[in-house]
């Protein structure tokens, strides 16, 4: 449904398990960044009302999470860490040549958008199904949910602002190249990493 080319290795929880302070201060920044996803996407391109109404939405809706991620690592007597470097997500970047127009600039973020989220829908079922913690499989369990509606939109906006067929080509492939990122991941307690 997610249409990713490779699934994280299920053993990836038993790491993440043993520290489960890291995995929360990694994905409380990861709601962070996709709050701030939202918000360039409407500075970026403010003519794009539809884009800018939903963008606006989700900008609170991911600040929600941060604040539910937030409320968690509190409620178990810590204090929020630095932020984590995300290699996936900087090597996945990496992908579209850099340049070309406005409009391909849009294409290629929605892009780079709806694969973070699908690969975060993807751990965060991980999570829900495998974890022994309860409290916490069912806060990823709710999750879950979002992102894949988060994935789903990105990918719908791509399609609507781009040329729907060079944009599924693009989409596939950028599947293919992630799939060649995640080949050295899933062993490290981060929610991509
Ligand atoms: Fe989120
Ligand atoms: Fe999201």
């Amino acid at each position: 449904m997610l249409g990713l080319k490779l699934p994280t290795d299920p053993r990836w929880v038993n790491i993440v398990e043993k520290n489960i302070e890291e995995i929360l201060t990694d994905h409380a920044y990861c709601e962070q960044k996709a709050a701030s996803t939202a918000i360039s996407l409407i500075i970026g391109f403010p003519e794009k009302s539809e884009l800018v109404q939903e963008m606006t939405a989700l900008a609170r809706e991911e600040m929600a999470h941060f604040k539910m991620v937030h409320d968690r690592i509190i409620a178990r007597g810590w204090t929020l860490g630095r932020e984590r470097k995300d290699a996936y997500v900087l090597q996945l970047m990496k992908f579209f040549p850099k340049g070309g127009s406005r409009n391909t600039h849009l294409v290629h973020k929605l892009l780079y958008a709806a694969l973070i989220e699908a690969r975060s829908c993807e751990r965060f079922r991980l999570l829900s199904e495998n974890i022994q913690d309860q409290e916490l499989a069912t806060f990823y369990r709710d999750l879950m949910v979002s992102e894949a509606n988060h994935y789903t939109m990105f990918l719908a906006f791509a399609r609507k602002y781009g040329n729907r067929e060079e944009v599924d080509k693009k989409w596939q492939e950028l599947l293919v190249y992630e799939a060649t990122i995640m080949k050295d991941l899933g062993k490290k307690e981060t929610i991509h990493g």
